[in-house]
C-alpha cells in the first residue's frame, strides 16, 4: 500500500517500512488533509485539470471517507505510511481511476506542509480562547482578594502588597502570552500549497484559490521555503514554553502558599490528591504536575530547534520529526491551562495568616526611612539608621511600628508621633503605586 513503488526493484525491509512511518501518529491530521485535498480539486476543476464530473466524484469520495472515519465505519489503522497514504488509497479503492489524478500537481511535501499550517491555525485559536477564559478567572481571583499579604524578594518578606496586586501579574504575563499566540497565528498564516515537491509545477494552477478555500490571508512566496519552513512550529513552541514557565510558576508560588509553613492559601481538595501511607497528607499535584510538564514543552522545542539545525533545503525526511513534539506540546499545554484555570478558581485565600505575615520582618523598613528622607534626610544616610533600628527590634525581638518614640528617637531626632500612621501597612498600600490597584 503505497504510493511510490515504480521504481524500486525490491520490496522494502519491514523493519524500514516501520521505521519510515509516520500513521501512528499524523493520523490525527485527517480531516485537514481531507480538507486541503478538496480545495486543491477545486483548484484542478478550475485550472481544467480535471473535468468537473471527476471533481465531483473524487470529492464526494473524499467527503464519504472523512463520514466514515467520523462514524467509525473506517479505523485510521492499517499499514499505511502516513495519513495522505491513507487518504489517496482509499479514495482510489472507492471512486477508482479518478481517484489517481487527485495528486496532479502536488506533493506530500506542500500536502503536508498544508496540513500542518491548517491544524496550528486550529489549534492555536482554541489555545488562544483558552488563554484569555484564565485571564478571566485569574482577574476574578484577584479581585475578590484584595487582602493584604508579604510582596517578596529573593524569597525574603520585602514590602508590603497585596494579593491581588501579586496575583495581576500573571494576568499581565497571560495577557502577553495572548499577544505572542496572535502574532505567532499573523505570520504563519501563508498556504503553502502549490509550491510541490519544492519546484513549483509546470501545470497551470491557480494558488489563490486554494489560498481562498482554505482560509488563509497569503501565499507562501517563495517554494523551496514553502515545503521546508517549519518556523511557525517552532516559534509556537517557543511561546508555549513560555506559557509554561508561566504556569510553572503561578504553580511553584501556589504549591508555596499552600504548604503548612505558608500557609496563604488552600487548594481545593478537587485538584489536591493525598498520600498512599501519610494519612494527612494532602498535596498540591495537580500544581506540580504543570511545574513538571513544563520540562516536556521546554524538550520539544529543542528537539525540533535541533532538527532543524543542519537541514540543507528543501524537504528531508528528518521533518518529518516535527510531529510528535507539536502534538505532544499542544495537548500538554491545552491541559495545563484547563488545570490551572479550574485549579485557582477554587482555591481559598488565607486572610487571616497573610495578615499575621505581614507584621512580621519588617516590610514597612522602607517607609521608615521614607519618612526620614521627607524630614530632610538624604535616602543613603536615612537606609543606615534604618538598618540600625532593625538590627535593635531584632535584639529585642520587637517590629519597628512597636518602639516608643523614645526609642525611635535615639536613632534619629526626626522622628515624631506621625511616624506610626506613615508606616501602617493599610496606609503604605494606599500610597505609592497601590493607590491604582486597591
Ligand atoms: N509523512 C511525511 C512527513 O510528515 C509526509 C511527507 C513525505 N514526503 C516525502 N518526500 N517523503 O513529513
Amino acid at each position: 500500500m503505497k504510493l511510490w513503488g515504480g521504481r524500486f526493484r525490491k520490496e522494502e525491509n519491514k523493519l524500514m517500512e516501520e521505521f519510515n512511518k509516520s500513521f501512528d501518529y499524523d493520523h490525527i491530521l485527517y480531516k485537514k488533509d481531507i480538507e486541503g485535498s478538496i480545495a486543491h480539486v477545486y483548484m484542478q476543476v478550475h485550472c481544467n485539470l480535471l473535468t468537473e464530473e471527476e471533481g465531483i466524484t473524487i470529492i464526494d469520495g473524499l467527503n464519504s471517507i472523512q463520514e466514515d472515519i467520523y462514524n467509525g465505519v473506517i479505523k485510521l489503522e492499517g499499514n499505511y505510511e502516513d495519513i495522505h497514504s491513507f487518504i489517496e488509497i482509499n479514495l482510489i479503492q472507492r471512486v477508482g481511476e479518478v481517484g489517481k489524478k487527485l495528486h496532479t500537481a502536488r506533493s506530500r511535501n506542500d500536502q503536508v506542509a498544508t496540513d500542518m499550517r491548517l491544524y496550528a491555525k486550529e489549534k492555536t485559536i482554541s489555545l488562544i480562547e483558552l488563554i484569555s477564559n484564565l485571564k478571566k478567572t485569574v482577574k476574578i481571583v484577584a479581585d475578590k482578594n484584595c487582602v493584604i499579604m508579604p510582596g517578596y524578594t529573593h524569597l525574603q518578606r520585602a514590602q508590603v502588597v497585596t494579593f491581588k496586586h501579586h496575583f495581576m501579574a500573571y494576568y499581565n504575563m497571560f495577557d502577553r502570552d495572548e499577544k505572542r499566540l496572535k502574532n505567532a497565528l499573523e505570520i504563519l498564516d501563508e498556504c503553502p500549497l502549490g509550491c510541490g515537491a519544492l519546484a513549483g509545477t509546470t501545470h497551470n494552477i491557480d494558488r489563490n484559490i486554494t489560498k481562498e478555500k482554505l482560509g488563509f490571508k497569503r501565499i507562501v512566496e517563495n517554494y523551496m521555503d514553502g515545503v521546508s519552513d517549519r518556523d511557525y512550529l517552532l516559534e509556537l513552541m517557543s511561546d508555549f514554553s513560555i506559557i509554561m514557565m508561566h504556569l510553572s510558576r503561578l504553580s511553584e508560588e501556589l504549591i508555596l502558599w499552600s504548604s503548612q509553613e505558608f500557609r496563604f492559601i488552600e487548594i481545593d481538595d478537587l485538584y489536591t490528591t493525598g498520600s498512599s501511607i501519610m494519612p494527612q497528607k494532602k498535596n498540591p499535584d495537580g500544581a506540580e504536575l504543570i511545574r513538571g510538564k513544563t520540562g516536556r514543552v521546554y524538550g520539544n522545542l529543542f528537539g525540533l530547534l535541533t532538527v532543524m539545525k543542519g537541514l540543507p533545503l528543501a524537504y528531508n525526511k528528518d521533518m518529518q520529526e516535527d510531529k510528535e513534539g507539536f502534538f505532544d506540546s499542544i495537548n500538554t499545554i491545552e491541559m495545563c491551562i484547563s488545570v490551572m484555570e479550574k485549579m485557582i478558581s477554587t482555591i481559598t485565600v488565607n486572610e487571616v495568616n497573610m495578615k499575621k505575615a505581614v507584621s512580621h520582618g519588617f516590610l514597612n523598613a522602607t517607609e521608615v526611612a521614607d519618612y526620614l528622607v521627607k524630614n530632610g534626610v538624604a535616602f543613603r544616610d536615612a537606609h543606615g539608621i534604618v538598618g540600625s533600628i532593625v538590627i535593635y527590634c531584632e535584639d529585642n525581638d520587637k517590629a519597628i511600628d512597636e518602639l516608643s518614640l523614645d526609642e525611635l528617637y535615639k536613632f534619629c531626632e526626626l522622628f515624631k508621633e506621625d511616624i506610626y500612621e506613615f508606616i501602617d501597612y493599610k496606609n503604605i498600600l494606599n500610597k505609592g503605586i497601590k493607590k491604582y490597584i486597591l
